[in-house]
């Protein structure tokens, strides 16, 4: 069985966790010294990262691994209610979903990019857009709003961001069909542009199912993150700070 980065984390942190504590606990009662929680949850750390690089996890892995168990501590000096952790248990729950799976957490795009998307698409007549993984739906929203005669819609898997599009949408009178659910089992070819911002993990099962189901004469567009090995047909920088959308034109 193949496991997501985030549960071989969650893994690695029990796992060390309960290692350090048995070593400890034999180490006390052999020497007769007792160890402070600090200095358990900071071998805890020590152990964790080690394992992570053990383990060859991506670098980003190892510091996060070390800061986990030093957080849990610092907070617990604090007296915090466990409700608060509960509620931003439920927040993150339903704002980063099934990132372990998917790998690409939230994070909007930026607002110049609304300009060069709207430059590729000016000769479409009829034009039908989705944005997959539409986030809270700000970019579509902003294209509707300067394309009235296009048709968008955005599908989003994590609840939080998909709630947020609706009530923006609503709020705003918007015209953008926002949807709950998973891109993969959306059908490409009713769409001529296909728009994502995504991360490299996705990128490459995402572009077989464009190669698959997108029609000739349609556009695909990513932000940011090039389709490994296959050249764009068109680059845009985006503001100054070397970020590009990148177009195939299908
Ligand atoms: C980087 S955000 C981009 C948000 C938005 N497109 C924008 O430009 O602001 C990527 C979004 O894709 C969503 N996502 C990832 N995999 C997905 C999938 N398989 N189906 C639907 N949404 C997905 C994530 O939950 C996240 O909200």
């Amino acid at each position: 069985m193949k496991f997501s980065i985030g549960i071989k984390s969650l893994f690695l942190q029990i796992t060390s966790l309960l290692l350090t504590f048995v070593l400890l606990s034999f180490v006390s009662s052999a020497f007769k010294i007792s160890f402070s929680l600090f200095s358990l949850l900071f071998l805890h750390a020590c152990v964790a990262a080690f394992a992570a690089y053990l383990f060859e996890f991506d670098w980003w892995w190892w510091p996060i691994q070390f800061s986990f168990p030093l957080a849990a501590y610092f907070l617990s000096q604090f007296e915090i209610s466990p409700y608060y952790y509960f509620i931003v248990l439920i927040i993150f729950s339903t704002l980063f979903w099934s990132t372990y799976r998917t790998q690409v957490p939230y994070f909007p795009s930026h607002s110049q990019l609304l300009a060069p998307i709207l430059e590729l698409v000016v000769d479409r007549k009829n034009l039908k857009l989705i944005d997959i993984g539409s986030g809270m739906g700000g970019l579509l929203i902003n294209l509707s709003a300067k394309r009235s005669d296009g048709d968008f819609t955005g599908v989003e898997i994590a609840p939080l961001p998909w709630f947020v599009s609706i009530v923006r949408a609503a709020f705003l009178k918007s015209n953008v069909k926002f949807r709950l659910g998973d891109f993969y089992c959306k059908d490409f070819s009713e769409f001529d542009v296909v728009f994502c911002y995504l991360s490299p993990a996705a990128m490459p099962r995402v572009w077989e199912k464009v190669k698959r189901e997108m029609v000739p004469g349609s556009l695909f567009l990513s932000y940011e993150f090039i389709v490994p090995f296959v050249a764009p047909d068109i680059s845009v920088e985006v503001g100054f700070d070397g970020v590009y959308l990148y177009g195939w034109r299908i």
